[in-house]
């Protein structure tokens, strides 16, 4: 899963190597990215961009770096590499626009937003010839990383089925400072569409990508009318793989805080076992059948793994130490000239299950096939299929899919009230 040296370990940065000068867009989440490019990873952070300036000119002097609130004079900033944190659902456009200025771009969650994104984002990569990267920082906990060396390690056969639940609720205080405006796109973004965090662990656990899937949507009014929002708080999506596995993806912010995996191979299986997740304690179970258990191996072992390398550098990072490997990762592929092992195929396949998954839960969890996006032939049926929610991407005259099963909905006047309230503390003037 990612570029190895001879000894097996992953390369770091050498003193003596140039900094990759990297420039971020988006200055919430984007400060993880900006804070974490140092030497350590080989990396300088050369500009910021953003539109909301106050936000901006802070992050600005935190960092003392140049800022720019139009995104094309950031492009000609003189540096190696974007990474995008604007909005979730405008990541493709502002790749395919930094892979033509000739930079390198890392992306954050979700790579497209529609199935036609998909097909031009690839197309991009391949003309630019740029390192290409979903900064998925899942895969990359230390349970994670262990259940992928341990898979590797044939122990428990191939996989046949697996999960993976990634379900994130907050008190609505703090929701709402995270969802700011009635058309921030946490407030319209179907559950299926921030699968990516359930799926990419198990598919770079696993070295499988999805073939089709299922979604059936998960509605509860208590639970979302407290909130300005209109789209549903839960999924449980099936995904058929190209392995013949099947993966069962649940989230995004039902009560109960859950990041969990688990897998079933032919010969055992293994689990994160259920806790606080990332937040600690890490724990990986192991376990056979007294049948079918390998000579010299326990039927059973739950036990605290330890990061492959760099868990000095890991443990000072955010989200269980993923944050720091997105960006090691991110580092090594434009050093070596390689794509990274979550490239854009990958990237793109599971962001597409996301928007598939919707599709079908509007069918009522009727089945959709995902293209395969290496293959020309198998994408170019989408590269006119703009389907999306999303409001900015309404086309005029045309109706759009709802984000909810149980389609528009008025919302409810005290919850955009409250909303509004945590909106004006932040600043914000608009809708
Ligand atoms: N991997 C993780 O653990 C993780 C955690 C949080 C967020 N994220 C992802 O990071 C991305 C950003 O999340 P966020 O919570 O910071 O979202 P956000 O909507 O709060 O922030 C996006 C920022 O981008 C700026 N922006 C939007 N359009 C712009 C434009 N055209 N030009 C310049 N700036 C623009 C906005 O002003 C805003 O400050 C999303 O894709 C989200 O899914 C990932």
């Amino acid at each position: 899963m990612t570029n190895m040296s001879k000894s097996g370990k992953r390369t770091a940065a050498s003193k003596n190597s140039k900094p990759i000068r990297v420039g971020v867009i988006g200055v919430g989440r984007g400060q993880s990215f900006a804070a974490g490019a140092t030497d350590l990873v080989g990396m300088k952070l050369v500009a910021l961009c953003d539109t909301w300036k106050e936000k901006l000119d802070d992050a600005g002097k935190k960092y003392g770096v140049s800022t720019y609130t139009d995104y094309d004079k950031f492009l000609e900033h003189d540096m190696d590499a974007v990474v995008l944190a604007n909005y979730f659902h405008e990541h493709a456009p502002f790749a395919i626009k930094a892979l033509a200025a000739s930079k390198h771009v890392m992306s954050e969650t979700s790579c497209n937003a529609t199935l036609a994104e998909g097909v031009e984002l690839c197309r991009a990569v391949e003309k630019s010839g740029k390192i290409y990267m979903l900064a998925e920082n899942y895969p990359y906990t230390k349970f994670n990383l262990e259940m992928q060396r341990l898979y590797r390690t044939g122990e428990i056969g191939q996989v046949a089925y697996a999960e993976g639940e990634y379900n994130h609720p907050g008190e609505p205080d703090w929701t709402n400072s995270i969802s700011v405006g009635l058309n921030h796109w946490r407030n319209w973004n179907p559950p299926s569409y921030y699968c990516t965090h359930a799926l990419a662990p198990l598919m770079c656990i696993t070295d499988t990508m999805p073939l089709s899937v299922n979604g059936l949507s998960i509605t509860a009014p208590e639970v979302s009318d407290a909130l300005p929002r209109q789209c549903d708080p839960g999924i449980a999506m099936l995904c058929r793989m190209d392995n013949g596995a099947v993966f069962r993806i649940f989230g995004l912010w039902l009560p109960g805080h859950s990041n969990w995996y688990r897998v079933h191979g032919t010969r055992g299986a293994m689990e994160t076992t259920r806790g606080p997740g990332y937040f600690g304690p890490e724990q990986v179970r192991v376990w056979h059948d007294h049948w079918d258990c390998p000579a010299g191996t326990p039927k059973e072992r739950t036990y605290v793994p330890d990061w492959p390398e760099h868990g000095d550098l890991a443990n000072k990072a955010g989200h269980g130490g993923g944050d720091f490997w997105t960006n090691f990762e991110f580092a090594n592929a434009i050093r070596s000239g390689k794509q990274p092992y979550l490239n854009v195929y990958r990237g793109v396949a599971m962001s597409s299950v996301g928007i598939l998954a919707w599709k079908s839960a509007l069918a009522d969890g009727a089945p959709f096939a995902v293209p395969d996006f290496r293959k020309e032939k198998s994408r170019k049926a989408f590269e006119n299929d703009h389907w999306s929610p999303h409001p900015s991407h309404a086309a005029p005259g045309q109706s759009q899919p709802p984000p909810s099963i149980r389609g528009i909905f008025k919302l409810k006047q005290d919850a955009i009230a409250k909303a509004r309230k945590v909106w004006a503390k932040q600043g914000y003037k608009g809708e």
